[in-house]
């Protein structure tokens, strides 16, 4: 039987909007391998939801004066709506503020690591502010990253090369909250995770191996090029002194003291993956599902397929300290209270992190404050979801940082009606003028029929091998290309002179043009779902039953069509010139 297949959206920080450049990375191709998988017929659930500990929640709602529940109860309603309309449909998106189950098993991954030796108590040295008396973590203090050199990296991560940091290293460090203050660094202790053994451990070793040969080169680099054998893995805090999180648990699992841990939370970045898997079982409490069917497995046992889509700044901690909770959780005996692995159980470890880098907006990266962005809800007023999934798809930065251009959403978006729009459009009203609105009958063009069955299989073998590898773009094409086909087989039939002289001969070639109009309505669903079901209401067709997509569905001689009607309309081109004057307005520049 197949393997059930989990897919996760990173979990996106709920302080503040999202944009193209998040949505393109780590959310779109996600739903796209989600409905793929749906086609299909995989068992599939996707799951998301905010995270929403950390510092960028406490200083946002710092900064605004409003309790952290509000902040991210705001940032959780913005994020769900603008992936709704967008088409982005997962199984559950939860918060990771909600304390039932995502506490508890938060609190559980650490018991679990504590007794098993890999956390330990350390000294650290850590920057603390004298004027708000307290201590300053992750990205309360700003400065330059001792990695790359980038001047404005958070304490925890560095939003250009990546890199997992240590706040009280950043090279001229100043405080997030006032940057003329004079910060000292203090004394305080943590409990830290110590990553070293990572790459030998056997319970690592065979899964690391196996999981290498999976990823795109760009992770690859990243994960062991970078980080394992570049700048090696070491012992890394894992709790925070704040105000706001998953608090360390007071006990261990014998319920013994673990000390006083009054005023200590999880680390946002060891308790927010967590929140997949109670998201999961959120979702399985409600719609009556067993969650440990994604989750655990026995060894030795394939267990579900795990895949995380992120953007590269999540690599590390994808690849490699989650990976590494989700090992060191196993267990050879039971306590109270367990929801993991029971004893000859484990976690299933991810099998692939397809992670994109980044998008751009016109050359420079996206800034809410600089005023270089784009409102999302605004433009889904103004643009269909499927305009902005086609062009965002097709601009996805797979393999390099890539760019929104405003003038290339136009162009793509045209090719896109110019294809497939048109294609469609043109097959269909010629069979409502000419034969009745039926597909009328093939007679003879056997060589024609063959070229049009080779054209559906290699196009849709294709497609299928590109999704599973995670190459979208490349996917996109293949969709595109078989419109191409289309509309080739179009011009050398020529129906439309046939008509004249044999009217029989230009009803075969649409009899087989038609042929192409069920796969690709299929080919269309991942990525353009709203085209696709409009597409199939024009065919008369109803929804698909999930199933392999070869062989293609056929539009029998005589099956009455449905409406023919404009499939995809073109964007006006005075429009983008004022997208692009009001952004440039916006941030302040010259009019180009
Ligand atoms: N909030 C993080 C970000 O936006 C991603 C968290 S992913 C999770 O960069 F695994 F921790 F959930
Ligand atoms: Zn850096």
């Amino acid at each position: 039987m197949a393997r059930p297949i989990l897919v996760t959206s990173a979990l996106p920080y709920a302080n503040g909007p999202p944009h193209f450049g998040h949505l393109t990375g780590a959310y779109l191709p996600a739903d796209i391998f989600v409905r793929y998988q749906r086609l299909i017929g995989s068992e599939v659930v996707f799951i998301c939801g905010t995270d929403e500990h950390g510092v960028g929640v406490t200083l946002a709602a710092e900064q605004e004066g409003v309790p952290y529940q509000e902040v991210v109860d705001r940032w959780h309603k913005v994020w769900l709506d603008a992936c709704t309309r967008l088409g982005i449909e997962f199984d559950n998106f939860s918060q990771t503020s909600r304390r039932d189950p995502h506490f508890g098993l938060s609190q559980e991954f650490f018991r679990r690591l504590f007794h098993n030796g890999h956390l330990e108590k350390k000294e650290t040295q850590q920057y603390y502010s004298a004027a708000t008396d307290r201590f300053l973590a992750d990205r309360y203090v700003r400065g330059t990253c001792y990695i790359c050199g980038h001047e404005n990296a958070r304490g925890d991560e560095c939003p250009k090369c990546g890199s997992w940091l240590e706040s009280s290293k950043l090279l001229d460090p100043r405080s997030a909250l006032d940057p003329d203050e004079k910060l000292e660094l203090r004394d305080a202790w943590q409990f830290e995770i110590d990553l070293a053994p990572f790459k030998d451990d056997p319970a690592i070793k065979p899964w690391l191996d196996e999981f290498r040969k999976g990823l795109k080169p760009n992770v690859v680099t990243f994960v062991f090029d970078k980080t394992i054998e570049g700048e090696g893995l070491e012992s890394r805090p894992i709790s925070r002194d704040l105000p706001w999180g998953v608090p360390i648990p007071e006990q261990d699992l014998d319920g013994e003291s673990i000390g006083d841990v009054a005023g200590k939370v999880l680390y946002v970045w060891f308790e927010a993956p967590i929140g997949y898997i109670s998201s999961t079982i959120e979702w399985a409490r409600r719609e009556d599902r067993d969650w440990r069917r994604y989750w655990i497995r026995k060894p030795g046992e394939e267990g579900a397929r795990l895949i995380h889509f992120i953007g590269k700044d999540n690599i590390t901690f994808h690849c490699i300290l989650w990976p590494a909770m989700l090992a060191w959780q196993t267990l050879e005996r039971d306590f109270e209270g367990r929801q993991g692995p029971g004893p000859g159980e484990e976690y299933v470890r991810p099998e692939n992190v397809p992670a994109n880098e980044f998008l751009n907006l016109e050359g420079r990266k996206f800034s809410k404050s600089e005023g270089w962005y784009i409102d999302v809800q605004d433009f889904l007023e103004r643009y269909d979801a499927d305009m902005a999934r086609y062009y965002l798809c097709a601009a996805m930065p797979e393999t390099a940082d890539s760019d929104f251009l405003w003038r290339e959403f136009k162009v793509r978006t045209d090719e896109l009606a110019n294809t497939f729009g048109n294609f469609a459009s043109r097959v269909l009203k010629f069979a409502a003028k000419y034969f009745e609105n039926r597909v009328p009958p093939l007679v003879g063009l056997e060589d024609e029929a063959q070229a049009i069955a080779a054209a559906i299989e290699t196009r849709t073998q294709a497609l299928v091998d590109h999704i599973e590898n995670y190459r979208f773009r490349r996917a996109l094409a293949e969709f595109r290309g078989l419109a191409e086909d289309g509309d080739k087989f179009m011009d050398r039939t020529k129906p439309w002179q046939l008509r004249k002289t044999d009217l029989d001969a230009a009803g075969s070639s649409i009899h087989l043009a038609l042929q192409l109009l069920p796969p690709l309505s299929v080919l269309a669903a991942p990525f353009v779902p709203v085209l696709s079901a409009r597409l199939r209401a024009m065919l008369n067709l109803s929804e698909r039953t999930p199933g392999p997509l070869l062989p293609a569905e056929r539009l029998e001689a005589g099956h009455a069509l449905g409406e023919a009607a404009v499939l995809v309309e073109k964007v006006p081109d005075e429009q983008i010139e004022a997208e692009v004057a009001a952004l440039r307005a916006r941030a302040g520049d010259a009019p180009s």
